[in-house]
C-alpha cells in the first residue's frame, strides 16, 4: 500500500495503483445510487481528490454518510481513470477511516465563502482554504527561488542577527528587546540603568540585516541574508507589516548600475519561477483575485525595467496634471500615490528610481559628486509600489562619518562599520526585497496581511 499525496494521486501515472491518501474533507455529495463522492484535500495541490465511497463500506451508514467539511480521513483504495470533468483520476475507496470529526455547527469554514478579513481571525484554520493554500505554495516557491537564484550565482547565505544594538535605517522605529522588569522601572524620572539590562546596553529587534551583511560582503564578496525583520512604525496600510521577511544581497565591487542589473535579473527569475512552478495556483489567483496578474508577470519577465533619476521623476509628477494629496517638489519623499502614478500610469511597468536627495536617505548611501543626491535606488511595481530598496554604499570613511554627524549618529557606535572603510575599503552595493511585497505582487492579493501566515500589525498579534 503506497501512501501518496492528493497531488500524486491526481496524476494519470497513478492509475491502477492501490494507495492510501490522507487529508481533510472539503465536501461530501451523496448519490442516489447509494454511494458518496468525497472531496479530499491535503494541501499538496489546489485541486482536491475525488473519492468514491461505496454504500457497502462497513462504516458507510455510521460514519461516511456523516462526513462534513473539516473532518480528517485516511482513504485506502484503487486509483482509477475518472470520467468527471477537471480530473484525470479518482479513488474507489476500499476503506475510509475517520481520523477526526468536525462539528458543522461550530467549524468556522463550514460556510463556503468568508471575507479575507474574517479569515484573518482564524489564522489557525485559513490554511485549509483554497486561497491560503495557494498563497502558501506560492510563498514557498518564491522562497526556494530566492535561494536557488543566489546559490546558483555563488552567493553565500549569511545568518545575520535578529537582536541588534545598532539601528540600520536610522528611522528610530525599532522594537526594544529587554529583560528589565518593566513594572519596576524608575518612575521618578531618573534614567533607566541600561547596564543592568541583559546585554548591558539597549538592544532591539533588527530592521535589516544589511550592516552585518556588508561585513561579510567586504570579506567574502557575494552574500545574501534572508530572515525576519521588524518595524515598530504605526503604519496601518495594506502594504506594511510589523514583522516581515527580507532578502538582502550585498556585493563587493558592485556599483549602482550593477545593483540595478542584479535586482532586475533577480525579480524576473522569481516571477518566472512562480509562473512555471505554480501554474495551477497562479491560474486561481488570476481568476479570483486579479485578472491581469499572469499577463503582467509575463510582460515584466520579457521587458526591460525603466531606470529614471529621482529628479526626472519629480519633473514628470509636477507636469502630469494629476492632483495628489501630497504635493510634489524636489526634495520631498515620494508618497505611494506618486510611486503608483509613475509605475501604473506613466511608465506602465516596473521602474527603478535612483539618485535621491541625500536628506531623505540613511547615512550609509554613497554621496554623488553633485553633493545633493545619494546613490539610492527603489524598484517600483504596479499595485504594490516600492518592492525593493537599495543603494551603493558609502565606502569613503571621511564622507561616511560626515553623513553620520549630519544624522546625529555617533561613529564610535558604528566603529566596526567604520573599520570596513579603514581597512581595505571597496565599492559595494546591495538591496532589500520584502518577501511579502513580492508575494503580494505575484499573487495579486490586495492586502499584505493575507500573504504571511501570522500577520503582525499595530494592535494585532494573535497566535
Ligand atoms: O527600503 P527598506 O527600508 O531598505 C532597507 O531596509 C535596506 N537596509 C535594504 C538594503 O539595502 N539591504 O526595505 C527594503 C524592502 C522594501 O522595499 C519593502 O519591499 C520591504 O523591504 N519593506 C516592508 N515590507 C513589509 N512591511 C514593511 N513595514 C516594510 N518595510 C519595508
Ligand atoms: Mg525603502
Amino acid at each position: 500500500m503506497e501512501k501518496i499525496s492528493v497531488k500524486d494521486a491526481r496524476q494519470a501515472a497513478a492509475i491502477g495503483k492501490t494507495v492510501t491518501v490522507r487529508g481533510w474533507i472539503r465536501t461530501r455529495r451523496d448519490s442516489k445510487g447509494g454511494f458518496s463522492f468525497l472531496e479530499v484535500n491535503d494541501g499538496s495541490s489546489l485541486a482536491s481528490l475525488q473519492v468514491i465511497a461505496d454504500g457497502n463500506l462497513p462504516n458507510y451508514e455510521s460514519e461516511v454518510k456523516h462526513l462534513v467539511a473539516g473532518c480528517s480521513v485516511a482513504v485506502e483504495g484503487e486509483v482509477k481513470a475518472s470520467g468527471g470533468k477537471g480530473q484525470a483520476t479518482e479513488v474507489a475507496a476500499r476503506k475510509v477511516t475517520v481520523l477526526g470529526g468536525a462539528d458543522p455547527e461550530s467549524y468556522p469554514l463550514q460556510k463556503k465563502q468568508h471575507s479575507l478579513e474574517k479569515l484573518r481571525e482564524w489564522a489557525h484554520l485559513r490554511p485549509r482554504t483554497n486561497t491560503f493554500g495557494a498563497v502558501t505554495r506560492v510563498r514557498n516557491c518564491v522562497s526556494r527561488s530566492i535561494h536557488n537564484f543566489f546559490q546558483e550565482d555563488g552567493f553565500l547565505y549569511i545568518h545575520t542577527p535578529i537582536i541588534t544594538a545598532s539601528d540600520c535605517e536610522g528611522a528610530g522605529a525599532m522594537f526594544r528587546v529587554t529583560t528589565l522588569e518593566l513594572d519596576k522601572l524608575p518612575r521618578d524620572g531618573s534614567p533607566i540603568k541600561n547596564e543592568l539590562d541583559f546585554f548591558g546596553k539597549p538592544t532591539y529587534l533588527t530592521v535589516s540585516g544589511q550592516l552585518e551583511g556588508e561585513i561579510f560582503a567586504c570579506s567574502l564578496g557575494r552574500i545574501y541574508t534572508f530572515g525576519p525583520t521588524f518595524r515598530a512604525e504605526n503604519s496601518n496600510t495594506s502594504r506594511h507589516l510589523s514583522e516581515f521577511w527580507m532578502v538582502e544581497p550585498e556585493v563587493a565591487f558592485n556599483d549602482l548600475g550593477d545593483n540595478m542589473d542584479l535586482a532586475e535579473r533577480f525579480l524576473k527569475r522569481i516571477f518566472k519561477d512562480a509562473l512555471d512552478q505554480c501554474p495551477e495556483d497562479m491560474a486561481f489567483f488570476n481568476e479570483h483575485y486579479d485578472k491581469t496578474t499572469i499577463e503582467t508577470l509575463q510582460k515584466i519577465v520579457a521587458s526591460d525595467f525603466r531606470r529614471v533619476p529621482y529628479t526626472e521623476a519629480v519633473e514628470i509628477l509636477e507636469r502630469c496634471g494629476e492632483t495628489f494629496e501630497f504635493p510634489v517638489k524636489w526634495g520631498v519623499d515620494l508618497q505611494s500615490e506618486h510611486e503608483r502614478y509613475l509605475t501604473e500610469k506613466h511608465f506602465q511597468g516596473p521602474v527603478i528610481l535612483y539618485d535621491y536627495p541625500r536628506t531623505l536617505k540613511p547615512f550609509y548611501m554613497r554621496v554623488n559628486d553633485d553633493g545633493r543626491t545619494v546613490r539610492a535606488m527603489d524598484v517600483l511595481v504596479p499595485k504594490v509600489g516600492e518592492i525593493i530598496g537599495g543603494s551603493q554604499r558609502e565606502e569613503r570613511l571621511d564622507v561616511l562619518t560626515g553623513r553620520m554627524a549630519e544624522q546625529h549618529l555617533r561613529p564610535e557606535d558604528y566603529w566596526w562599520y567604520c573599520d570596513l572603510r579603514r581597512y581595505g575599503t571597496v565599492p559595494h552595493a546591495g538591496f532589500g526585497l520584502g518577501l511579502e511585497r513580492a508575494v503580494q505582487f505575484i499573487t495579486g492579493m490586495a492586502n499584505i496581511r493575507d500573504v504571511i501566515p501570522f500577520p503582525r500589525t499595530p494592535g494585532s498579534a494573535e497566535f
